[in-house]
């Protein structure tokens, strides 16, 4: 009975279904319904749902016109999920281009359309893994589903698509490796699976089974493997590996007869000089990224046909600029840290069709060429050394350039005939050459000359007025000469408190603030910002950076000794080296350096951006630093050039807690300094994102605070200075050199040179000799303390490093296996030292026991 009426309400449902619709399991019926049914209704002028399906827009029937045999609805609109019972019926249907809708879901249907050859799924926003399902498409020769969110593996199922001629999966969220089902594709023609998460190496014979590929993407993943693994496509004509993580030799791509090819950003090595090659075909080369070596080719001049050219960020060797005025079909052409030194050649300007040149991050010289390439809209010279006006055809053109950047060189020009904010941005750190200065010029030698040529005559002027006075004097007495004389000078003071530009005066440097109003020049304290001190702060603080205040001159400039207002004592260092930072990428560096903080650091207290002049604000250390304490140097201003003499303590101040006789008599004690500056470069390297590489660790940054605590200073300055100190500081102090800087690729700093030069103190610490120029008794081919201890360490005779100071008995063994340590980190390659981590677990395995 219940059944019955069950029954007959199914006959209902299913008889009102079909009335409902008067043209039921026909192809108009899905097609309309699956139009209605994604948002499109009869309203739009397009679809007349009551003329015939065959005659609506982008549908194609065959001759009987009783089947839609091609769907092209790319563009239409269409929104949400397929519904099942729509176009998953047309099971006719030979061709579907769906792309550049909002489809969000396919129907369960859709895997029946068996006799697809060519699918276009492209631009959608569709989720959800991709089945097996796909083996049901046996006659598919088009397969397009790029750009939209497919997730999950590629399935294996790819393998029953034999027809396949192009395969676009890129633009989604496929991971894992390409299943080795693709292999099965023989006919496959082009291959791009860019831009997704694939990952693992490329399935075995992937080199042999696409004798027809011309082209293959599968740029943007994070896939391995070598380059043999293309050497064996035949057809290619354009491959795109960029952005994974292949590696090896580049020399074996070389043999294939390429229009396109794009390495970039992978691991490839080799020396690229050494690549014989035919470059005729060459259209596109992008080589990019990688880690070449040698010097850029030199044979690059049959390559006629070049477009696109980037060999930017390598790691070749110091090289003049490529020949490459025979490249006149070249629009595309980046060199950017390249290593390139001398002049940018002239002929330049003869390649016609250059739209982007990009040379920055070089060490170019000279002038620059006058570049009369019509085409050119993008130019990067920025961080070069090049000098004298940038050319009046450049600048007339800058209006119409899509970017240009000259900035961190040593160029002249009007500011007046640019505007200040793309002064700033694109030519920053260039000098200005009006008459009348607008800006204060930015290269500290230019500002000496400036200021020897002022004070010429400042002391003329002076000379004239004493000359004067003199007269003046002898005709009227001098009884009233003192007391007019004090007066004027007090007023000379209290003007030079309120307003500047200030100039300042050391043995070695002049600099400047310029300033206009001291008390509205903030000072940036970090934990004490309602204290609102200001540049008049720091000018009382230090007598008006009177030379009685001063600590030392180091590289970076002087350092002075003062008490700000709340009586913070502190070390005010001013940066005086002409920095490449703009004003606000200095204060976010300082800034971001004031939050780095470490029981083993020394604090940045504040800093002050001072006209150009950027001054870091450090805790006053009053236990001086190592190398006073090891070499019993009197305390005091060091001598002014030398880098490794960076100190900040005075003479009439040095150790405040303990005399430093009895201090470094114990091991302890010294294992105490040892492991402390470890503890700061371990955190440095390994505590801070992105690491942080000191550059310059040696016994005179190692400080000691008021509780005896070692501290490590100056970490993150040199980043401050750019590049342009960079150099300098590669240079290292003497004795202080890792061997790699010296190596023709050495590039910049690691947290492997700091591990070297971190050894060397350590090596200091225990033998208290001096890293360069001491007296390595027993050796007389040692000429630096690494490699005398390292000879000691050989020969199995450590015990005879040993500083002989060290009176704390017992502890010989552990002080050898210190040095040992200290040999591990000064090993000759990088790679073979350890890092600062493993150095503290080391150090903490020979802590001296308290007894
Ligand atoms: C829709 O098609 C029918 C039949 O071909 C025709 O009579 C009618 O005028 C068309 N309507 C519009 C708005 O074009
Ligand atoms: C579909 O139509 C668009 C625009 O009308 C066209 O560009 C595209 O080639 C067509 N697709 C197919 C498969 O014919
Ligand atoms: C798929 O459609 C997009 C957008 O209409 C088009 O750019 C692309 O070439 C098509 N794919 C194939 C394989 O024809
Ligand atoms: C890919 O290259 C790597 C390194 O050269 C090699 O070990 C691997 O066997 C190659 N794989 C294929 C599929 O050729
Ligand atoms: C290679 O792929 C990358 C990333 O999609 C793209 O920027 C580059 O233009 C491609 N190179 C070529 C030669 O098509
Ligand atoms: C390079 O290839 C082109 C075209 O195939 C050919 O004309 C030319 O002679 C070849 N050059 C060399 C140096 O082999
Ligand atoms: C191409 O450059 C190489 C190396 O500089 C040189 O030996 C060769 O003569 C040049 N060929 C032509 C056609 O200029
Ligand atoms: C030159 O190449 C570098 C490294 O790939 C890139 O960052 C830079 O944007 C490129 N320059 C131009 C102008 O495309
Ligand atoms: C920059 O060029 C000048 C000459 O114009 C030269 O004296 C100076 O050493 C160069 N600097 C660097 C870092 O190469
Ligand atoms: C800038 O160029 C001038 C010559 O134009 C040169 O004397 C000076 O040393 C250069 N400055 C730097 C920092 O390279
Ligand atoms: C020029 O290059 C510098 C350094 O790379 C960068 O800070 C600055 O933003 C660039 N300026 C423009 C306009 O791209």
């Amino acid at each position: 009975m219940g059944l019955g009426v069950f029954g007959s309400v199914l006959v209902l449902t299913f008889l009102f279904k079909h009335l409902a619709s008067q043209q039921p399991n026909t192809d108009e019926f899905y097609v309309s319904e699956f139009l209605k049914k994604m948002g499109l209704t009869s309203s739009s002028k397009v679809y007349n749902f009551s003329s015939s399906v065959c005659s609506w827009k982008g549908v194609y029937c065959d001759s009987n016109k009783e089947h839609v045999v091609e769907l092209n609805l790319s563009g239409i609109g269409l929104t949400g999920p397929i519904p099942d019972t729509t176009i998953g019926k047309l099971n006719k249907l030979h061709s579907l281009d769906l792309s550049n809708n909002k489809i969000t879901t396919l129907p369960s249907d859709f895997w029946s359309l068996t006799s697809l050859k060519s699918l276009n799924l492209s631009s959608n926003h569709i989720s959800g893994s991709l089945t097996n399902n796909i083996g049901n498409f046996g006659l598919l020769e088009n397969f397009d589903l790029s750009k939209n969110s497919f997730s999950d593996e590629i399935p294996e199922a790819l393998s029953s698509l034999v027809s396949l001629k192009v395969l676009k999966l890129d633009h989604n969220m496929f991971v894992r490796s390409i299943p080795s089902g693709i292999l099965k594709c023989q006919s496959l023609v082009s291959i791009d699976l860019s831009s997704n998460q694939l990952s693992g190496t490329l399935p075995h014979g992937f080199g042999d089974a696409f004798p027809k590929l011309r082209t293959l993407n599968l740029a943007e993943n994070n896939i391995y493997g070598g380059v043999s693994n293309f050497s064996r496509l035949k057809s290619i004509v354009s491959l795109n590996i960029s952005g994974n993580s292949f590696q090896g030799s580049i020399i074996e791509v070389f043999v294939l007869k390429l229009e396109a090819l794009d390495l970039s950003r992978n691991q490839f090595q080799g020396h690229i000089s050494q690549v014989k090659y035919n470059w005729s075909h060459l259209v596109y080369l992008d080589l990019s990224e990688n880690q070449l070596s040698g010097e850029i080719f030199q044979n690059l001049n049959n390559s006629m046909n070049l477009k696109h050219l980037s060999l930017a960020c390598n790691r070749f060797s110091r090289q003049k600029f490529p020949k490459i005025e025979m490249l006149l079909g070249l629009e595309y052409l980046n060199l950017s840290k390249t290593s390139l030194v001398g002049h940018i050649p002239d002929e330049i300007s003869h390649l016609g069709n250059l739209n982007a040149l990009d040379l920055s991050m070089n060490h170019l010289d000279g002038k620059i060429p006058l570049l009369k390439n019509k085409h050119l809209q993008v130019i990067d010279f920025s961080h070069n050394n090049l000098s004298g006006p940038v050319p009046s055809f450049i600048l007339k053109s800058l209006p119409k350039m899509k970017k240009y950047n000259f900035s961190y060189n040593n160029l002249t020009l009007c500011a007046s005939e640019i505007k200040p904010d793309i002064m700033k941005t694109s030519f920053f750190g260039s000098v200005n050459s009006c008459p009348i200065a607008a800006n204060p010029s930015f290269f500290k030698k230019r500002r000496d000359v400036g200021h020897r040529g002022m004070k010429l005559a400042l002391v003329l002027t002076l000379s004239l007025i004493f000359a004067l006075a003199g007269i003046l004097f002898l005709a009227f007495g001098c009884r009233r000469k003192n007391k007019m004389w004090e007066v004027k000078q007090g007023s000379y003071r209290e003007e030079q408190n309120i307003s500047g530009p200030f100039s300042f005066q050391t043995d070695s440097t002049t600099w400047v603030a310029d300033v206009k109003q001291a008390t509205s020049v903030p000072v940036v304290i970090f934990e004490k910002p309602l204290l609102n001190i200001t540049f008049a702060d720091l000018l009382s603080a230090t007598s008006n950076f009177d030379r009685g205040t001063l600590l030392a001159e180091g590289k970076f400039g002087p350092v002075y000794r003062g008490f700000l207002p709340g009586n913070i004592h502190v070390a005010v260092k001013v940066l005086v080296v002409g920095s490449t930072l703009t004003d606000e990428e200095a204060a976010r560096e300082l800034e971001f350096l004031g939050r780095i903080k470490h029981p083993n650091l020394v604090p940045l207290t504040g800093y002050c951006v001072a006209g150009d002049q950027r001054i870091a604000i450090y805790d006053y250390m009053e236990n001086g630093n190592l190398q006073n304490l090891l070499y019993d140097l009197p305390l005091g201003v060091q001598s002014t050039d030398d880098w490794s003499t960076d100190t900040w303590e005075e003479a009439d101040n040095g150790i405040q807690n303990v005399g430093s006789e009895g201090l470094l008599t114990t091991w302890r004690f010294r294992h105490k300094i040892a492991l402390g500056t470890a503890r700061a470069l371990a955190f440095l390297h390994h505590g801070c994102s992105p690491p942080i590489i000191h550059r310059a660790v040696k016994a005179s940054s190692v400080y000691l605070d008021y509780d005896l605590e070692p501290r490590l200073s100056d970490f993150g300055l040199a980043k401050i200075f750019g590049s342009g100190l960079d150099e300098e500081i590669a240079r290292g102090s003497p004795g202080y050199v890792p061997p790699e800087f010296s190596q023709p690729e050495f590039e910049s700093p690691t947290p492997k040179s700091d591990v070297y030069c971190f050894g060397v103190v350590l090596f200091e610490l225990l033998t208290g000799k001096k890293p360069v120029g001491d007296d390595y008794t027993d050796d007389k081919e040692a000429t630096t303390l690494v490699s005398w201890v390292r000879g000691l360490v050989r020969k199995n005779q450590t015990s005879r490093a040993i500083d002989p100071k060290i009176c704390d008995t017992g502890s010989d063994e552990q002080i050898e296996e210190a040095l040992k340590v200290g040999y591990l980190c000064t090993a000759d390659l990088p790679f073979k030292r350890p890092t600062m981590q493993q150095i503290v677990g080391l150090l903490k395995d020979i802590e001296p026991t308290t007894s």
